[in-house]
């Protein structure tokens, strides 16, 4: 498919040619790949494979994941889409056959206003890849060796949608997921096993359709939000969906005791914000602490003459921030931890749930029209200090994530990962850091043949925790 000069068909979002059948080895630019640095590293996002139907947004591209293996000194690349039915659909037809995520939905379609693409975030769980949507859809699974689809993932339950950031737990294995709808059920959560079966369903009531995004869990409860930027539910009913801001009121924070009943949520107010982001949540007493990337205003005024980032109508202004939840009192303390504008978050993943210091958070690019990330911050959270590194002129980084030196250890004991591309460039490069000194710039910069494109959300796939090849 030839590039069109869309902004996000061209440049630094165009879509790669195709998936690779087999493995390619990767050539070290520089530096030289830790022996002990052995996992996946993968990586989500939208790699469109026709012309649109009318309009075309960075969302709406097929999912394809990329991968870079790591094992023994040595680095290898793979990347495959995500089979999902509309995929499917679209190839036998030889067209796109959706419109726009960002377009007026057709709830006439059976059961498809849009098409789930899979292609925001993806997450390992009982050996599996699961390639997950920010408008909440169904689940696809893919084989973490040859990232071929394996078809969906209801959990042995049925579950037909859950949406992007479920997160797994550390100590028990499970994996905690939250679903949200413009319609029926405005949000929901639950709990999968191990072995990959649904344990705990519920509903959680709300009196209106919220767009959410992630979630968040400590040791016995899980974090759920109605935020201040909502559906609009009178436009909704007419088919139309409109986003906008509640003003005046405050944004609320729910917790619930892990397995209990939805109607059991505990709401905290706090300053109307909107987040896209969790970094993390932790009990601490009768206290429960919460870091994400918190967006004061973020619907952008079309007339504002604003230097700040934006995709399309949202305002891309996070900036890392804690609220404390009182369990005693009911009361919120909230501050802003920092200035900078970044996005993405990641922390020691070994570290879910409960106290944690340090955060990786890529540095949002100023100046730039859409969501590019030109460094990285590594906070240190306990003393209130981050260390920093920049990509360069013209250079920019996924999200990155945390590649644990061992299975036990200290906390960000290892490596960060990510990708690195640069503008009017075919290739693209992988760089690995030492999570503890970024400072000092990347310890290898690998060279992958081929352009991959900006995307969305990784994942870090432990070499020990990789099931044997079938
Ligand atoms: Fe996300």
């Amino acid at each position: 498919m030839n590039a069109l000069p869309h902004p996000y068909r061209s440049g630094l979002f165009a879509p790669v040619e195709g998936e690779l059948d087999t493995e390619v080895a990767l050539e070290v630019i520089e530096g030289e790949v830790p022996r002990d640095l052995f996992g996946d590293f993968v990586r989500n996002g939208s790699n469109p494979r026709f012309e649109p139907r009318g309009r075309y947004h960075w969302f709406d591209g097929d999912g394809m994941v990329h991968r870079v293996r790591f094992e023994n000194g040595q680095a290898r690349y793979l990347r495959k889409y995500v089979r999902t039915e509309g995929f499917d659909a679209e190839t036998a037809a030889g067209e796109a056959l959706w419109g726009s995520s960002t377009e007026r939905p057709d709830f006439t379609r059976k059961g498809a206003p849009f098409k789930n693409t899979a292609n925001t975030d993806v997450t390992f769980h009982n050996g599996k890849l699961l390639a997950l949507w920010w408008l909440s859809g169904e689940v696809y699974a893919l084989d973490p060796h040859s990232l071929a689809t394996l078809g969906r993932e209801e959990f042995g339950a049925g579950l037909k949608s859950i949406s992007a950031h479920p997160k797994v737990c550390p100590r028990t294995g499970e994996l905690l997921y939250f679903d949200y709808q413009a319609r029926g059920d405005f949000l929901s959560t639950g709990l999968v096993s191990p072995e990959g079966k649904v344990t705990h369903h519920t509903v959680v009531p709300l009196d209106g359709p919220r767009l959410q995004h992630d979630m968040a869990f400590t040791e016995n409860h899980v974090l759920l939000f109605d935020m201040s930027m909502q559906w609009d539910a009178e436009e909704l009913k007419k088919g139309r969906t409109k986003v906008g801001l509640r003003r005046g009121q405050p944004a609320r924070i729910g917790v619930l005791r892990r397995g209990a009943p939805g109607e059991t949520i505990r709401w905290f107010d706090a300053n109307a914000f909107y987040m896209y982001h969790v970094i993390g949540a932790y009990e601490e007493g009768a206290t429960i602490r919460l870091v994400g990337c918190r967006i004061e205003n973020p619907v952008a005024d079309p007339h504002a003459e604003e230097s700040v980032p934006t995709i399309g109508f949202l305002r891309l202004e996070p900036r890392l921030h804690e609220w404390v939840m009182d369990l005693e009192t009911g009361a919120v303390r909230e501050r802003g931890l920092d200035d900078a504008l970044g996005e993405f978050p990641r922390m020691d993943d070994r570290f879910g749930g409960v106290k944690f210091r340090y955060a990786a958070m890529p540095n949002i690019a100023r100046g730039e029209p859409s969501l590019l990330f030109d460094g990285v911050d590594v906070h240190d959270l306990e003393r209130a200090s981050k260390s920093s590194h920049r990509y360069g002129e013209g250079r920019f980084g996924s999200e990155l994530v945390f590649a644990p030196r061992h299975a036990e250890g200290d906390e960000f004991d290892g490596w960060l990962v990510t990708f690195v591309v640069a503008r009017a460039r075919e290739d693209a490069e992988a760089w690995v850091y030492d999570a503890k000194a970024v400072e000092r710039g990347p310890v290898v910069k690998l060279r992958i043949p081929a352009r991959v494109p900006i995307g969305f959300h990784a994942d870090w796939v432990p070499g020990w925790k990789l099931p044997v090849r079938a």
